[in-house]
């Protein structure tokens, strides 16, 4: 049986929880194995609409078990906010159904006012960042200074390490921010008062997950972001703080790599980025403007408008190369109904050369100029299309094409936002 990696392409917000949630029908695990309540996966079931930041969208199907992993960081407030708005929807979000590992670090209300104090001291080189904590928490992780979901066992260690960290960052918060230092064991008793909560929560991940592949049960990886916003293989420094490509899958929830048989990269009909960074296809045209309202870009987690341009498939061979991707989700074709031509960036200029690869060095994505191919456009409504030979022949065409750029299978086609809304091929 194949266990599954699902991961986002792009820049995130590609649609993976719909992805996410039609895979994990067939699936007895969900994993989460990097990011935190950056993301934002929107999964809509008969109309009604589900956000959730942190939780493993599987959580919806009544019968698999949803496993938050070491490679997450995760905000104990955020967590808890999230079970109870399950429960108040009827979802089982008990911890028979749910666990995080005792190895995943914790973001504590410093991280988030770190994030906050770093983004706005920066002028012109902001990174966008969502607010979360994120990076900080990471930065904790690899200073090995973090607090992990295990300490909340021990409230000696949990004192002891917050007022260590805090030592550091009350510095930094007085003297570089100019901010209010942070009280240690105010911070501190405010995070021991959720561990009764979070405690059942506690699970060995890495023997859950091994245990069920050993039963013959199918596993699903979730990620969060997307490709090229990897920490190392993104559009560095405008990237997120953890490794989003597939591999990590392994390492950030305690497999071995030849657990992971198969990559599915989710990829929107179109692209679009929030925050800063490079984006050779972006437009600012009524192009754009028409995606992002046609595709109500704007961000499941802050809110923010999504930046829109054309299909990147140079940024696709890379992200077909860094995941290894067995196949691929193509999203959202839908919301391009109604323009003329459909444009396809094949290729970059980059100093006078033809790239069909991103560039290198810092900086470099920020000077390519993209080289199109344009192909017709379609006016016909297609969300309720549900076989790929039904599709208006300039509509099969455009997904082929992608496909003979890039390389890779594209096994699903989402037309819409329904669980229903896809063709499988
Ligand atoms: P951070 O992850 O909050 O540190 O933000 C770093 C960058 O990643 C910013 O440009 C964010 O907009 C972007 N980012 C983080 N999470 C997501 C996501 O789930 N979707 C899209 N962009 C994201």
């Amino acid at each position: 049986m194949a266990n599954t990696v699902i991961i986002g392409a792009q820049w995130g917000d590609e649609g993976k929880g719909k992805i996410v949630d039609l895979l994990s029908q067939h699936s007895d695990v969900i994993v989460r194995f990097q990011g935190g309540n950056n993301a934002g996966h929107t999964i809509s079931v008969a109309g009604h609409k589900t956000i959730l930041h942190l939780i493993p969208s599987g959580i919806l199907h009544p019968k698999a078990l949803c496993l938050i992993g070491n490679g997450v960081v995760l905000d104990p407030h955020v967590f808890l906010e999230e079970v109870d708005e399950l429960v108040k929807n009827g979802v089982d979000a008990s911890s028979q159904r749910l666990g995080i590992s005792y190895k995943t670090h914790l973001i504590l209300p410093y991280h988030k006012a770190m994030d906050a104090a770093r983004e706005s001291a920066r002028s012109k080189d902001k990174i966008g960042t969502t607010g979360r904590g994120i990076g900080p928490c990471y930065e904790d992780k690899a200073a090995r200074i973090g607090l992990r979901a295990g300490d909340l066992a021990n409230p000696d260690l949990v004192r002891a390490k917050i007022e260590r960290a805090l030592s550091e960052k009350n510095i930094l918060f007085t003297r570089l921010y100019q901010r209010e230092a942070m009280d240690a064991a105010k911070v501190a008793d405010e995070l021991l008062s959720l561990a009764p909560r979070l405690l059942p929560y506690l699970k060995n991940v890495e023997e859950e997950i091994s245990c069920a592949e050993q039963a013959g049960k199918q596993i699903l990886f979730e990620g969060a972001q997307g490709t090229h916003l990897d920490i190392d293989h993104g559009t560095y420094p405008f990237v997120t703080s953890s490794n989003t490509v597939a591999p990590n899958a392994a390492t950030g929830s305690g497999v071995g790599a030849g657990l992971l048989t198969k990559v599915t990269g989710i990829v929107k009909a179109y692209t679009t980025r929030v925050g800063e960074g490079a984006f050779p296809t972006e437009l600012f045209d009524s192009v754009g403007e028409y995606l992002q309202k046609n595709g109500h870009e704007y961000g499941a987690t802050t809110g923010r408008p999504r930046r829109c341009g054309w299909l990147d498939c140079v940024i696709l061979r890379a992200s077909a190369r860094l995941n290894g991707l067995t196949e691929i989700a193509l999203t959202k074709l839908d919301v391009l109904r109604g323009l003329e031509t459909l444009k396809i960036c094949t290729s970059y200029g980059y100093q006078d050369q033809k790239l069909d690869y991103p560039p290198q060095g810092e900086g470099s994505l920020a000077q390519v100029t993209p080289c199109y191919e344009e192909l017709p456009g379609f006016d016909e409504d297609i969300s309720s299309v549900r076989s790929f030979s039904a599709l208006p022949a300039c509509v099969r065409r455009y997904v082929e094409r992608i496909e003979e750029i890039v390389g890779v299978h594209i096994a699903y086609v989402s037309v819409g936002a329904d669980r229903e809304a896809t063709i499988v091929r």
